[in-house]
C-alpha cells in the first residue's frame, strides 16, 4: 500500500487553518479505491451516485443500504488511510432520528467508515445532532441534492436568487450548529460559495460550487470517461479511461475472431511424454486438424 499517515478529523481542520485546500474523490470499489490511496487523497466518498455510475439507474433513489455498505467495505480495502465517508441513502435517514444514527452505525460498524454525509439543512439539524451524540462525524450536503432532485426541477445550478441563496446560507449555518464537521456544496453560485467558507469553522467542500472553500469534490467517473450518459459541465476529466477502455475491447474481439490471441506465451502445455500417455490412458489417437 502507502506509507502516509491516516487522515484523521484533526489533519483536516489543521489543513483549513494552514490554508490548504483539502482533496476529495467519490469512489465506489476496490480497485478504484486502491488507485485514490496511492494519490494520497484526503477525503474519500462512497457516493449514493453508484446507483447511477455503477448500478446504471437514472437516479440515486433505489440505492439501498446493504448496496452501499458491500461498496463502502470494498473501498476501505483500497484505502485504509483516507477519511472515508458512507452516504445515507435514500430514506435512511428522512423518517426519523433514530433511523439516522442506526444507518449511520452500520457505515462505521460494518464498513470502519470515519463518518456519514446526509442531504438537507435544516431541516436535518436534527438527525445531524442525533447522529454526532452518538460519536458519529457528519458532512452536511447542500445546493443540489440528488435526493431531492424530483422537488429541486432537474439537476440544476441551485441558489441562483439572493432569497434562494440566504436559504443556503441560513441551512450551512444550522448545520454547522447542529455539529456537522463538514458540508459539501454542489452546484451553488461561487460567490455563494466564498460566502459561506468565510463564515464556516468547518471545511466547506466545493462540488461544482468555484475555488471559494476550503476543499475540491469530484466524482470518479466524470473525471475519467467512465460515465457513458453525460459529463457534466462542472467535471473536468483527468483521462479518459472509458476510451482506453473500448478499444481494449474492440481490439480483442478482433484477435479472437482472428486468432491472434491467445499468443503463445500466454498457455501452457505438458510434455509430450505424458501428452503421449494422457492419449494411451483414454485410449485414443492423437487428433488430427481442427474441428469443422
Ligand atoms: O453520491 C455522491 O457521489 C454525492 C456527490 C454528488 C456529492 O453525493
Amino acid at each position: 500500500m502507502t506509507d502516509r499517515k491516516k487522515v484523521t478529523l484533526p489533519m483536516l481542520f489543521d489543513k483549513i487553518t494552514k490554508g490548504t485546500p483539502i482533496t476529495m474523490i467519490t469512489c465506489y470499489d476496490y480497485p478504484m479505491a486502491y488507485l485514490v490511496e496511492q494519490a494520497g487523497i484526503d477525503i474519500v466518498l462512497v457516493g449514493d451516485s453508484l446507483g447511477m455510475t455503477i448500478l446504471g439507474f437514472d437516479s440515486t433513489l433505489p440505492v439501498k443500504m446493504d448496496d452501499m455498505i458491500r461498496h463502502a467495505q470494498a473501498v476501505r480495502r483500497g484505502t485504509p488511510n483516507a477519511w472515508l465517508i458512507g452516504d445515507l441513502p435514500y430514506m435512511t435517514y428522512q423518517a426519523s432520528d433514530e433511523s439516522a444514527v442506526l444507518n449511520s452505525g452500520r457505515f462505521m460498524a460494518e464498513a470502519a467508515c470515519d463518518g456519514v454525509k446526509l442531504e438537507g439543512g435544516q431541516e436535518m439539524a436534527s438527525r445531524v445532532r442525533a447522529i454526532v451524540s452518538a460519536g458519529i462525524p457528519v458532512m452536511g450536503h447542500l445546493g443540489l441534492t440528488p435526493q431531492s432532485v424530483s422537488s429541486l426541477g432537474g439537476f440544476r445550478l441551485q441558489g441562483k436568487s439572493a432569497g434562494q441563496a440566504k436559504k443556503i446560507v441560513d441551512d450551512a449555518a444550522a448545520l454547522e450548529e447542529a455539529g456537522a464537521m463538514a458540508i459539501l456544496l454542489e452546484l451553488v453560485p461561487d460567490q455563494v460559495c466564498g460566502l459561506i467558507t468565510q463564515r464556516a469553522k468547518i471545511p466547506i467542500i466545493s462540488l461544482g460550487s468555484g475555488p471559494n472553500a476550503d476543499g475540491q469534490l469530484l466524482i470518479f467517473h466524470d473525471m475519467f470517461g467512465l460515465y457513458p450518459k453525460f459529463t457534466p459541465r462542472m467535471a473536468k476529466q483527468y483521462g479518459d479511461a472509458g476510451k482506453v477502455i473500448a478499444d481494449g475491447l474492440k481490439q480483442y474481439v478482433e484477435e479472437v475472431t482472428s486468432g491472434a490471441f491467445p499468443e503463445p506465451e500466454r498457455y501452457f502445455g505438458i510434455k509430450d511424454e505424458e501428452y503421449a500417455e494422457l492419449l494411451r490412458l483414454l485410449d485414443s489417437p492423437a487428433p488430427s486438424g481442427s474441428r469443422p
